[in-house]
């Protein structure tokens, strides 16, 4: 699995962790940025992770900022994107079963290293349900092409 990962300057540290924690894990992980504590400003970085989620170059985005909300807000612009900004595992993982989210967004000032990781393992072990939760993320995507 392909994983698109980007961050701001708040989260280079904890984008690193992640990243490295991916690849162990054996994912393919491509780091569109920042990759330094430099300021710069998050839409960049959202619409890099957004659109190659959009475009098939990946299968799955990840999104860090300072509080995750600034990265939710821009990359939930992008058509075919569907992300969640979490703090937490069960949301995290529900994501994924009901909404079919396609990228994770969470913020390196709101929670630490360790809790990120489980927050990642979750979300990337569940896979969407299917069934009547087709309909509600078509009504979504009708709602995004109105
Ligand atoms: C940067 O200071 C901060 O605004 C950004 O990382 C993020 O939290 C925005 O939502």
């Amino acid at each position: 699995m392909k994983i698109v990962i980007g961050n701001d300057h708040a989260a280079f540290e904890m984008k690193n962790t992640i990243k490295s924690y991916l690849e162990d894990k054996g994912y393919e992980v491509m780091d569109v940025g920042c990759h330094s504590e430099n300021r710069v400003d998050y839409p960049e970085y959202a619409e890099k992770i957004g659109d190659t989620v959009a475009s098939g170059a990946a299968d799955l985005g990840i999104a860090i900022c300072g509080t995750g909300v600034g990265m939710s807000i821009a990359v939930n612009k992008v058509r075919g994107v569907r992300a969640v900004c979490c703090s937490e595992p069960y949301s995290a993982k529900l994501s994924r079963m009901h909404n079919d989210a396609n990228v994770l967004c969470f913020g390196a000032r709101v929670i630490g290293p360790e809790l990120a990781k489980m927050i990642v393992d979750e979300w990337l072990n569940a896979s969407f349900l299917g069934e009547h939760h087709t309909a509600r993320v078509e009504m979504i995507k009708a709602i995004e092409n109105k």
